[in-house]
């Protein structure tokens, strides 16, 4: 992808806000999109109005920006993301990301819907991603590098901030949410997993498993983006229940624990807002 393109997505969302890009960002995953409700005093960007933005696909993913304040914090919200399943490709999964670090963007929230791989985790429960293992197979860095985000072969050892996790985590306690810490495996999709390969992600060393998340997070961490990751445990992954996996019940445990979701998100943001 072109520089220019990018550039002309983010003199189009400049023209639009009139004022300061606020400097978190929130990427609201399956079951969050509700979250969007709670943002005030905003500017709601359909994707299909941003030069160059791809357009979400999936059935209970809006496709808007939306720029406003959340719980007194400003911050700027992707309502819908796209994913690798729809058939876009990791130029265009990421594209809003980079959008974003040329806004000016520094801390970046992936929240997404994963299944379970540890068997200490149970539906509901939520992780801190700490680390990831993409397997995809190919890196969304892939192709001629653009100098003016990040170098040719960037660091990945910390791509999950560590003081961004350990506020969560601490926010967390506080509100008695029960957090787990752990490795999100990145696969393709949308076929859930057969059992044999979540045996083997568990050898790996997966704690939980899903379809998004990566691709944005190397990118956003490539471009120097300060990056946190929350999972939703929405179910156990395959063969460890005896019992088949479906989206109904992924989007109705993302609605049973939305409260405390918002509630985490809500107080992260205002925490990163006055911390500065
Ligand atoms: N596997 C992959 N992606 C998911 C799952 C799962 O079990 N649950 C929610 N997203």
């Amino acid at each position: 992808m072109e520089m220019s393109k990018y550039s002309e997505a983010v003199e189009y969302i400049q023209a639009r806000i009139g004022g300061d890009i606020p400097k978190t960002a929130v990427i609201l995953g399956s079951g969050l999109g509700v979250m969007a409700d709670e943002i005030v005093e905003k500017v709601v960007i359909p994707y299909r109005e941003i030069p160059h933005f791809p357009l979400s696909t999936v059935a209970g993913h809006a496709g808007e920006l939306i720029i406003g304040k959340l719980n007194f914090a400003p911050i700027i919200a992707m309502n819908g993301r796209f994913h690798y399943y729809e058939g876009y490709d990791f130029e265009q999964i990421t594209f809003p990301i980079r959008v974003f670090a040329l806004l000016g963007v520094e801390n970046i929230i992936l929240t997404n819907a994963a299944g379970g791989i540890n068997f200490d985790y149970a539906p509901g429960d939520f992780m801190i991603i700490r680390d990831h293992i993409n397997f995809s197979g190919v890196s969304p860095l892939r192709g001629k590098n653009l100098d003016e985000f990040g170098p040719r072969f960037p660091d990945m050892t910390n791509l999950y901030d560590n003081e961004l996790s350990t506020r969560i985590r601490d926010l967390a306690l506080a509100s008695k949410i029960n957090i787990n810490e752990g490795v999100y495996a990145y696969l393709q999709g949308p076929n859930y997993e057969t059992p044999a390969e979540i045996k083997a992600l568990r050898v790996l060393g997966a704690d939980a498993v899903g379809m998004s998340t990566v691709p944005e997070a190397i990118v956003a961490r490539h471009s120097g983006i300060k990056v946190a990751g929350i999972s939703c445990i929405t179910n156990m992954a395959a063969g460890i229940l005896d019992k088949p996996l479906n989206h109904e019940e992924v989007k109705e445990t993302a609605e049973l624990v939305r409260e405390q979701f918002k509630e985490l998100i809500k107080n992260l943001v205002i925490d990163l807002y006055t911390a500065k």
